[in-house]
């Protein structure tokens, strides 16, 4: 069985600093790196180094970047029968990666995720509803392409999982469409509309997403790792203690575990701990596709014994 993740394709533009800047100030950064990204695409890459046929369905430019995109997609195995080149630049997004944190501030520029059409969802789909399982999208094309998807997705059968980032409103009408939410914390509390300081709180919020019709919503922490909140479950699994070089597409590389851990219908918590090992051997290497493979991931989860499972209530530090 296969995923179709429904998202952006993009290059991203790294410069390493050591600290941001502030509002109006100039600071010297590194020689930049350019790396293939995009929350779609690089959830793609994700499911894809961990074995699973997927397909993309989405868009590039029609300029050099476009090219090196699709090339850099067919490469890592993601099948590309549905990516289409549109009539503008690429997607492509500006990242600031603090060298000190691993942490960094992103600044898309849409590009060709702009033209990704409910249309073009809407037939790919239909090509593909005898092998999809499992449908993943994001919010970084068209609203409007993100609603249809999710709704064909269901209708066809598939088990549809929301990445709801970057961070916007939606009507929630389309929770009716989404089994599986993954926010991290600050997309839940505007998802919600429900002040995030504590573990407590993150359950609260996703009881609102639970009562719209998402049947679990699986927060991630950061490196507190992920809350689990479903009707019959409300836990949090702690993360894996790596060294952190880059944290972009860290959230990537946990929903492409979730995704592929759920297509092999591992039970909820071991799967958020299979995604949490997925996105811990991401964030020790540079590039948001930097994504681990099969071997890796089970080799990583073999070499640690416990999982810590955190008590409710715990405030953040
Ligand atoms: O989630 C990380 C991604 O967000 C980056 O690869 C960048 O392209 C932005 O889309």
């Amino acid at each position: 069985m296969s995923i179709a993740v429904v998202g952006s394709i993009h290059a991203d533009f790294y410069v390493k600093v050591k600290r941001f800047p502030q509002p109006d100030e100039t600071i010297i950064g590194s020689d930049y790196a350019l790396y293939p990204g995009g929350k779609g695409a690089n959830q793609a890459v994700g499911c894809a180094r961990l074995g699973v046929e997927t397909y993309i369905i989405g868009a590039v430019g029609n300029d050099y970047i476009g090219s090196m995109l699709i090339d850099n997609l067919a490469r890592n195995g993601v099948r590309i029968d549905y990516v289409y080149k549109a009539n503008c630049g690429s997607g492509v997004a500006f990242i600031i990666l603090n060298e000190e944190t691993g942490e960094n501030m992103i600044i898309v520029s849409p590009g060709a995720d702009n033209a990704v059409t409910p249309q073009h969802v809407e037939d790919s789909l239909k090509n593909l509803r005898e092998k999809v399982k499992i449908f993943l999208t994001q919010l970084e094309i068209p609203v409007e392409t993100v609603y249809r998807g999710l709704e064909i997705a269901k209708e066809f059968g598939m088990l549809t999982i929301l990445n709801p980032a970057p961070a916007r409103s939606l009507d929630r009408n389309i929770f009716r469409f989404v089994d599986i939410a993954v926010p991290n914390r600050v997309e839940l509390q505007q998802l919600a509309g429900v002040k995030i300081e504590s573990i407590e709180d993150v359950f609260k919020a996703s009881e609102k997403l639970l009562e719209w019709g998402v049947k679990a919503v699986v927060t991630t922490l950061g490196s507190r790792g992920a809350a689990i909140a479903a009707h019959n479950i409300k836990t949090v699994v702690g993360a894996f203690n790596v060294p952190v070089v880059d944290t972009t597409g860290a959230g990537d590389a946990f929903v492409a575990g979730l995704a592929v851990a759920l297509l092999e219908n591992r039970e909820i918590v071991d799967a958020v701990r299979f995604a949490n090992a997925v996105a811990a051997l991401k964030i020790a290497r540079m590039g948001a596709q930097s994504m681990p493979t099969r071997s890796e991931v089970d080799d990583f989860i073999k070499s640690y014994e416990r999982v810590v499972v955190e008590p409710a209530g715990q405030p953040f530090q």
